[in-house]
């Protein structure tokens, strides 16, 4: 049995001074208790206890090269030694755009913040600047950051809120404490529903100013789009003069160098970006077609930051974009090498083991669930998954050494080899048998 006692001590101590224990709410949540990292190299993390896991969390997307790469640590290194940040421009800041306007299809120019929820608030604000219009398509289970204007709850109970079709249901917020009235501007559809967007966009379209969605409902349940969904999405968005942004904060960089719209052969207006593109170094970015970006060259959009494009992590950006296009992106072909490996074995143990389950993937991550169904396309069936049964998964992981995410989401990175698939698949076995003699039992 592993011991986490000095998890547990320092929960309790840190909840003495810092708001809820942890830095951010959702960490909270993690069994039997939230860990406490000492550190982390590649893909092993370690905790104060002593216990190593191999790691699937990831920091929750950042960590697609491992932990502590010695090409990216040293990169940061030398940047940082001529100053982290300056408020003046750098030429850092120019290479960084550079290369984003080429990898990204959809960009023309870019804008650089530090996290996702800043970079959708911005992505926000130019579609209505830009259209002159105020409302916003999102849809359920979709996350795009925690700001007043975008934050619905989560996860529930507001995603077992069936839409009305017209979508005029009251959105409700995510949090206590939230500005009522900015949500007043956003209209909850179920995603993958291309009867309710259309109807939706044809009755409304005068007053919407944007669509926003993640391309791949990573969030919840890594849902495929429907084929043709966001190419429907594309042409919908364009008919109505309705700015079409894609929410990358997790595909970007992470389904291929240039995103899921590269991938998809997409061209949305503008896509947000951040997570991977620092690869653990606060950085995110919009980047978009040249008339919407336009606005804030003409300073009728303010777009504001005393960190952004600091020296530190546009130099991490820089270095991780280097990285990852090595050798026509080789790395990425290991990555799904790898994750469909793991994910092939995950299906043939819940065959072995007579559990009910689904996987789905795309690139590197997968939601893995407990559910009594073939297949999840759509977030309501998402939510029919046995999540309490996947927490027990989770916990009983960590006994294991196998550090992942209480929600069913896997990340892999540049780090993961065979041996560490091999070791979790052997781990997952010994789980799942454990996990079907309790159900059994019940
Ligand atoms: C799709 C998506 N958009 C936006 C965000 C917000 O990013 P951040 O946590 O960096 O503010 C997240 C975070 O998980 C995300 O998954």
């Amino acid at each position: 049995m592993r011991t986490y006692s000095g998890s547990q001590e320092r929960i309790q101590q840190a909840k003495e001074v810092l708001a809820g224990g942890v830095a951010s709410t959702l960490r909270g949540s993690m069994k039997p208790t939230p860990l406490y990292a000492e550190s982390a190299s590649g893909v092993i993390v370690r905790d104060v206890d002593g216990n190593e896991y191999i790691d699937y969390l990831l920091a929750y997307g950042p960590s697609i090269l491992g932990h502590a790469h010695p090409e990216l640590t040293e990169r940061i290194h030398s940047a940082m030694q001529k100053g982290y940040t300056y408020g003046l421009q750098h030429d850092g800041e120019i290479q960084l755009a550079r290369k984003l306007v080429s990898v990204l299809p959809c960009a023309d120019k870019v804008a650089l913040s530090g996290s996702g929820t800043e970079a959708v608030m911005l992505a926000l604000r130019l579609s209505r600047a830009y259209t002159g219009k105020r409302k916003v398509i999102r849809f359920h289970g979709h996350y795009h950051g925690w700001s007043d204007s975008i934050f619905t709850s989560f996860p529930s109970p507001d995603m077992m809120q069936k839409a009305t079709d017209s979508g005029n249901a009251a959105t409700p917020p995510g949090t206590k404490g939230q500005s009522e009235s900015s949500l007043s501007d956003v209209i909850l559809l179920p995603w993958n529903d291309p009867d309710v967007l259309k109807a939706t966009l044809e009755e409304q379209g005068h007053d919407i100013a944007a669509v926003i969605s993640e391309p791949v409902l990573c969030n919840n349940g890594c849902i495929m789009p429907l084929p043709g969904y966001l190419e429907q999405m594309r042409e919908l968005t364009a008919k109505h003069n309705v700015v079409m942004i894609l929410d990358e904060v997790i595909t970007g960089f992470r389904l291929g160098i240039s995103g899921a719209h590269g991938r998809f052969g997409l061209k949305p207006d503008l896509v947000t970006v951040g997570k991977a593109l620092g690869g653990g170094i606060a950085i995110s970015g919009v980047a978009g077609r040249k008339e919407i970006m336009a606005l804030i060259d003409r300073e009728e959009v303010s777009h504001l930051g005393t960190l952004n494009g600091n020296t530190v992590s546009t130099a991490a950006a820089l270095a991780i974009i280097d990285i990852l296009s090595r050798d026509n992106g080789a790395v990425y072909t290991k990555m799904e090498e790898l994750t469909a490996s793991l994910v092939g074995s995950i299906r043939s143990l819940f065959t072995k083991h007579g559990l009910r389950g689904v996987v789905n993937q795309i690139g590197p991550v997968f939601n893995m669930m407990f559910i009594d169904r073939d297949e999840v396309n759509h977030f309501d069936e998402f939510q029919t998954r046995n999540a309490g049964l996947y927490a027990k998964f989770a916990e009983l992981m960590l006994e294991e050494g196998v550090l992942v995410r209480p929600n069913g989401l896997w990340y892999l990175s540049a780090a993961h080899e065979q041996s560490h698939i091999d070791a979790t698949v052997a781990a997952i076995d010994r789980v799942l048998a454990h996990l079907k003699v309790k159900e059994a039992a019940r």
